[in-house]
């Protein structure tokens, strides 16, 4: 069976940690050197992808170019998974040409489903349910600024939803105090806090969910934000702009966090409505690191999940 990575909760606690760990040593090769490491030649990823993506896709393209190897994208064009072709034989074409497969899905049925087929690695580049590729680099960003991810204080403000949800998980992976502060019919998925409560219970970490944005940002190392509507909800966009004003990251928010809170985004973000333009472009924030770090944790989550 090979191992995925569908979930941030798939990864313990240690493997996280080494992830972390190759993916400064990755970065520092590449600041210093920027040649590629031929960790991976002639190893081919495939990207199927059924929704747009800047970050995820240049990412796992650029480092996979980075260690010699080659990604190859499929967009819902190409392949139409589900439609032209169903997704166990989309999983099981594939894992005759490529050694890994990383799928931006709408449903997050659709990733286990292609998982359960596959006989290579197959990492979850966003679903409806979870991002966890996103956490991974959201946790090297905060190691990078502080003196240790153990302890911090990140507060998560608006949409219960993927980006959240995997960062529940790894902070309880990690023991930080997550703080994360929804709409009442936007808070996160009950599975997803009961499996994120049960692992803060086992690392010392908390996770707490509550409708009050300032109470989540009292004292906080890291304001998070997101989008108000997902890739799927657009439609929504008009009513969630609504519902997800008191919500906003702006600096009165951000003044009850602490001085030198990190401010981050996943991206892509929408000036002026989750964040002020002044949050995201101010000295707190470090949402291009984030994206930059996407770079090298998902070299060293493919070298993990090969076992390279
Ligand atoms: N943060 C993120 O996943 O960005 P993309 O949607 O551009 O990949
Ligand atoms: N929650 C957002 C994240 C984008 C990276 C979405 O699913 O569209």
């Amino acid at each position: 069976m090979p191992k995925h990575y569908l979930s941030a909760a798939d990864l313990s606690r240690t493997e996280i940690e080494a992830i972390l760990k190759r993916a400064t040593q990755l970065k520092a090769h590449w600041h210093a050197t920027r040649t590629t490491q031929p960790l991976l030649s002639g190893q081919t990823l495939a990207l199927v992808f059924e929704k747009p993506s800047l970050r995820t896709r240049v990412a796992f393209e650029a480092g996979m170019n980075q260690l010699g190897g080659h990604a190859s994208y499929l967009s819902a064009n190409d392949i139409d998974m589900g439609g032209r072709e169903s997704v166990p034989d989309v999983a099981r074409n594939l894992s005759r040409w490529v050694q890994a497969i990383a799928a931006r899905v709408f449903a997050h049925g659709t990733i286990e489903q292609l998982a359960r087929h596959a006989a290579v690695p197959v990492i979850n580049a966003l679903s409806d349910r979870e991002h966890p590729c996103q956490a991974l680099a959201d946790m090297l960003t905060i190691a990078e600024r502080r003196e240790q991810i153990a302890g911090t204080r990140l507060a998560f403000i608006g949409d219960g939803n993927n980006v959240c949800h995997s960062l529940m998980l790894v902070c309880a992976l990690l023991a930080c105090h997550m703080t994360v502060a929804c709409p009442p019919d936007h808070q996160p998925h009950p599975d997803i806090v009961a499996h994120a409560c049960s692992l803060a219970e086992r690392h010392a970490a908390s996770i707490t969910v509550t409708s009050i944005p300032q109470e989540a940002v009292e004292g906080a190392d890291a304001v998070y934000t997101d989008v108000w509507a997902s890739m799927g909800q657009e439609h929504e966009a008009a009513r969630r702009r609504v519902v997800f004003q008191p919500y906003q990251v702006n600096p009165a928010l951000l003044s009850l966090a602490q001085p030198d809170a990190l401010v981050m985004h996943c991206l892509p973000a929408h000036r002026g409505e989750e964040i002020t333009a002044d949050c995201l472009e101010g000295p707190q924030s470090v949402v291009f690191d984030q994206a930059e770090n996407r770079l090298h944790v998902q070299k060293a989550l493919i070298l993990t999940l090969l076992d390279r």
